[in-house]
């Protein structure tokens, strides 16, 4: 465990380093076929999600990699977003579809996710992919998780041995972490415990993390008394608070209290600049892993087309 303390992990930094990455191989690619293809659909006009998918968008022009953003009202009808996905499913020149939730109520979140096909689900949603990543043979899985693991090994921390707390069990976040963190792997080997809204004394286990994941969604969620002395913190939190002094009237916030935490901790994620810069990096490796896998696969039939 390292003796100091605060020191922050950059994410920005981090996802910057992925990002470039990810642009020699998608220059690569383009140069002996084509670019690799997103395509991005977002059902209605909630703010939040229309800002995450223009940093979506936004990423895939920085790094070389087509994308289309397919807007749809949001009284469109289930039917017709399978059908669209259909089509999406189908296109060759398509490499990587995600669906931007959460959705209109009208639109069951599940069965949206499994009109993608598990070779095309960059976001690592699909049942397919889940299923892959618990049978420890993972092919895409969730951007965030992955983003934090990425994050670890870049700052050196080592998971084989470590106590691990994850608090939060969505299968967006929570529950891949800690299949991840757990995995027989050189990048897994913690023992982790998945918390959630019914643990009893969450401060006494989360207080025994080596690595403690906070993916609550709940601002201040994690204080110092949950945190042992030299921990890492890594705050997936993205929490909107009123601030009078913002121009905007509020700023965002994670789940960690940030202030209180980082002299205990020996890494921080701060939030903004932590995970979700992370997460669009992720999606971004993804995107370009599924184009040459696509591309193998038409050579080799892997089973997972
Ligand atoms: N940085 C990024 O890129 C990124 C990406 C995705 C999400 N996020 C953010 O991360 C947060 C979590 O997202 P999510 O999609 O995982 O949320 P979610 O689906 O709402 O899940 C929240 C989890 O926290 C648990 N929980 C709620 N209150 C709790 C409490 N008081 N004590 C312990 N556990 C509690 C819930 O328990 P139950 O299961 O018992 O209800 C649930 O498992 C949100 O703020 C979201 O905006 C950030």
């Amino acid at each position: 465990m390292s003796a100091e303390r605060g020191v922050l992990m950059d994410g920005r930094a981090a996802a910057d380093a992925v990002l470039a990455v990810v642009a020699e191989g998608a220059a690569r690619f383009a140069a002996g076929y084509r670019r690799p293809h997103l395509a991005v659909i977002i059902v209605g006009e909630n703010p939040a999600s229309q800002f995450y998918v223009r940093s979506k968008v936004k990423a895939a022009e920085r790094c070389g990699i087509d994308s289309i953003l397919i807007e749809l009202p949001a009284e469109t009808r289930e039917a017709a977003l399978l059908e669209r996905l259909g089509r999406l499913n189908a296109d060759p020149g398509v490499d990587g579809i995600l669906v931007q939730m959460p959705l209109p109520a009208q639109i069951d979140q599940q069965r949206a996710i499994e009109g993608i096909s598990p070779a095309k689900d960059v976001d690592g949603l699909h049942p397919y992919n889940i299923g892959r990543l618990a049978a420890d043979r993972p092919r895409f899985v969730a951007c965030t998780p992955l983003g934090i693991m990425e994050l670890l090994a870049r700052y050196r921390v080592r998971t084989a041995g470590a106590r691990a707390v994850v608090i939060g069990r969505s299968v967006l976040v929570g529950k891949p972490m800690a299949l991840l963190l757990s995995r027989k792997h050189e990048t897994g080997d913690a023992s982790v415990t998945l918390c959630h809204s019914r643990s009893t004394d969450l401060a006494s286990i989360a207080r025994e993390a080596d690595i403690l994941v906070a993916a609550v969604g709940r601002a201040g969620s994690v204080g110092a008394e949950m945190v042992k002395d030299g921990a890492v913190v890594v705050d997936v939190g993205i929490n909107r608070i009123a601030d009078p002094a913002s121009p905007k009237g509020y700023r965002i916030t994670g789940d960690v209290d940030f202030e209180a935490v980082r002299p205990k901790a020996s890494l921080i994620t701060p939030v903004p600049g932590g995970v979700g810069l992370m997460t669009v990096a992720m999606l971004m490796r993804n995107t370009l892993q599924a184009a040459e896998w696509a591309r193998g696969e038409r050579h080799e039939g892997n089973p997972a087309a």
